[in-house]
């Protein structure tokens, strides 16, 4: 397999720029070329996650951003102010910025295409609400999340982001069987749009709960290429925990 296990830390409203140096200071010398490890640090303490960073493995990215280009957008963040903060790489259409500030399929969709544009890695965060689940409807979700954010996409250059609304911050993950039949269904779908050597290429990462007890059964599964993880990447300990886990089957 061509993946590269991908590890990535969503800090979302927490560490200031001191802390993110403290932390990424204690981390780096445990991220080996095994696992790309990336973390999505808040905009404040993106420059200063740059710097601690310089001459890790590390990579920086961010957790949003606007899709425009630059204008009358106050409170706003483009994609060429990320890139030249030094990131590589922007979390997009986290269900948390499409649920709480009522982020759209198209918005999201506009912010990828800037975000290549620009020379960042997108992060493109797909997943359905407990609802949608029980009602049977979740892969009709997930395919229009994946039709409209991906439209005229190359998708060898996004990652993608399986995240059940439900599983995050809930503590209740999804049992590996549950995340690696999306997965399955995530692949299939890239590979009908893009073809089947495409689609092997590209990562798929799940998100929700994912902690040290439970990353050795989920990467244990076929089409889980890496993880995105709240909580537990907010801790240097449990957070190398999880860099270095080991598959279980
Ligand atoms: P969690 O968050 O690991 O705290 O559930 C995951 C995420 O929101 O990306």
């Amino acid at each position: 397999m061509d993946r590269i296990p991908i590890i990535a830390g969503n800090w979302k409203m927490y560490k200031t720029t001191e802390e993110a140096r403290a932390f990424i200071g204690s981390l780096a010398s445990h991220v080996g070329p095994e696992r790309r490890v990336l973390l999505g640090v808040p905009f404040t303490a993106l420059e200063g996650a740059v710097q601690a960073a310089r001459g890790s493995r590390i990579e920086i990215g961010a957790q949003n951003m606007h899709d425009m280009v630059e204008g009358a957008f106050t409170g706003e963040i483009s994609a060429r102010m990320l890139k030249t903060s030094g990131v590589s790489f922007v979390i997009l259409g986290h269900s948390e910025r499409r649920q709480l500030f009522g982020e759209t399929n198209a918005f999201i969709h506009r912010k990828v295409v800037r975000a290549l544009q620009k020379g960042l890695l997108p992060i493109l965060c797909i997943g359905e609400l407990l609802q949608e689940r029980e009602s049977g409807k979740h892969l009709d979700v997930l395919k229009l999340q994946l039709e409209d954010c991906l439209h005229g996409v190359n998708a060898e250059q996004v990652v993608i982001a399986y995240e059940p609304v439900w599983a995050i911050g809930t503590g209740k993950t999804a049992t590996p069987e549950v995340a690696q039949e999306v997965h399955a269904f995530i692949r299939a779908w890239l590979g009908q749009k893009y073809g089947s050597s495409s689609a092997r290429k590209i990562s798929i990462l799940y998100g929700g709960s994912v902690k040290p007890d439970n990353i050795g059964a989920l990467m244990g599964q076929d089409d889980i290429d890496g993880v995105l993880v709240g909580g537990a990447s907010l801790e240097v300990e449990a957070f190398v925990k999880i860099i270095n886990y080991r598959v279980e089957s």
